[in-house]
């Protein structure tokens, strides 16, 4: 075992984390909790984890549910393709694996979802393997203790990375090795200001050496993300007692796919002006613009969008559809939505009181 190792590990049996997948027995909790954890932080996580593992226990559990069902557990933490996939997934494992993941990095890297990460995560954490896991703090640690220069997000960075992740991994001990990595890497090896005093392998980093351990990794100048302007409608019926909202689904695939939103597309200009076009070429449908409701912003990986929402109507009636459907503002909570529009779906159930939301998150 390398210096590194027997440090790092040392430190671990006194400083890791108490997470509620580490010892865990099964190795679906592992794989639930690598694909949440892919983009998001472990604060974020431990509630959806523990709250899809109430819901969905076990592979099959989860190959039995529907998607909408899938997606809205999911609701809130971003990236929905790795729900997508992980339901995916879980079906393929029920029908050719008898519901158990397979015990080989190779074998776990063709399921959907599951890249080169998280097939080394699962592998040494749930089964023991020796196969070595480069994550985003894992990859700031290795680029610290060896003083790497190449940008750690180009084709050699990588390369020099994973071959230093693999070189340092202890025989039978990697699962609590690339966790004590992640944990040195959450808690000291920060990416600004990193807590060196305190780190158990400060005399092992060469970059602390340099006093360069701020600057590392390298990473390529990112391109600016665009910006767009989208305007949105509200449509509201009143059918018998109850009122309804006009919702469309999104296509499966591509971002939020599979969620509901309100109808909507991007504008040039003025939004109020633009909405009845974006929304005839979009939908095939014609509206009316109403009162201004606000603007709604967010930031995606790749751009940031502005969604100015308006109330309006239907100067014709529509069809339901399998993707479009009035859906009663007392069930909104039902259906899956990223941020931008559970924010509107929450605004217009209190303005119609009565209508409480059914969301418990
Ligand atoms: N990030 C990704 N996987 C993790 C794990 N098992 N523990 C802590 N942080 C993580």
């Amino acid at each position: 075992m390398t210096r590194i190792a027997a440090k790092l590990l040392r430190w671990y049996r006194r400083h890791g984390r108490g997470l509620p997948w580490r010892g865990h027995p099964d190795a679906y909790a592992v794989w639930v909790s690598e694909i949440m954890l892919q983009q998001t932080r472990v604060e974020t996580v431990v509630p959806y984890f523990e709250r899809w593992m109430k819901r969905f226990p076990s592979v099959k559990a989860l190959a039995d549910a529907s998607e909408q069902s899938v997606l809205t557990l999911w609701e809130g933490l971003g990236y929905y393709s790795r729900a997508r996939n992980l339901h995916k997934a879980a079906r393929l494992l029920v029908d050719e694996y008898g519901g158990e993941l397979p015990r080989s990095v190779e074998a776990l890297r063709k399921l959907p979802g599951i890249g080169r990460y998280s097939a080394g995560a699962i592998a040494s954490m749930a089964f023991g393997l020796d196969a070595p896991a480069l994550d985003g703090n894992i990859r700031r640690v290795y680029a610290r203790l060896f003083n790497v220069e190449v940008p750690a997000d180009s084709t050699e960075g990588k390369k020099i990375l994973w071959g230093l992740a693999a070189e340092h991994l202890p025989k039978g001990k990697a699962g609590d090795f690339n966790q004590a990595l992640m944990d040195l890497g959450a808690t000291l090896c920060l990416p600004k200001k990193p807590r060196c005093a305190e780190c158990p392998l400060a005399e092992e980093c060469l970059a602390r050496r340099l006093g360069v351990q701020e600057a590392r990794p390298v990473l390529k100048p990112k391109a600016e993300t665009p910006y767009h302007v989208h305007a949105a409608i509200v449509l509201v019926a009143k059918i018998g007692n109850s009122r309804y909202a006009l919702l469309s689904k999104r296509p499966s695939r591509g971002l939020l796919g599979g969620m509901w939103e309100f109808p909507n597309g991007r504008v040039e200009g003025d939004p109020a002006r633009g909405l009845a076009k974006a929304i005839k070429s979009g939908y095939g449908f014609s509206v009316r613009a109403g009162e201004a409701l606000g603007v709604v912003r967010h930031a995606y990986t790749h751009f940031r969008v502005a969604v100015h929402v308006f109330r309006g109507e239907l100067t014709l009636p529509v069809r339901e559809t399998e993707t479009l459907k009035w859906v009663k503002l007392s069930e909104l909570g039902k259906y899956p939505m990223g941020k931008i529009d559970r924010q509107i779906s929450e605004k217009i159930m209190l303005k119609h009181k009565g209508a409480q939301s059914t969301r418990k998150l």
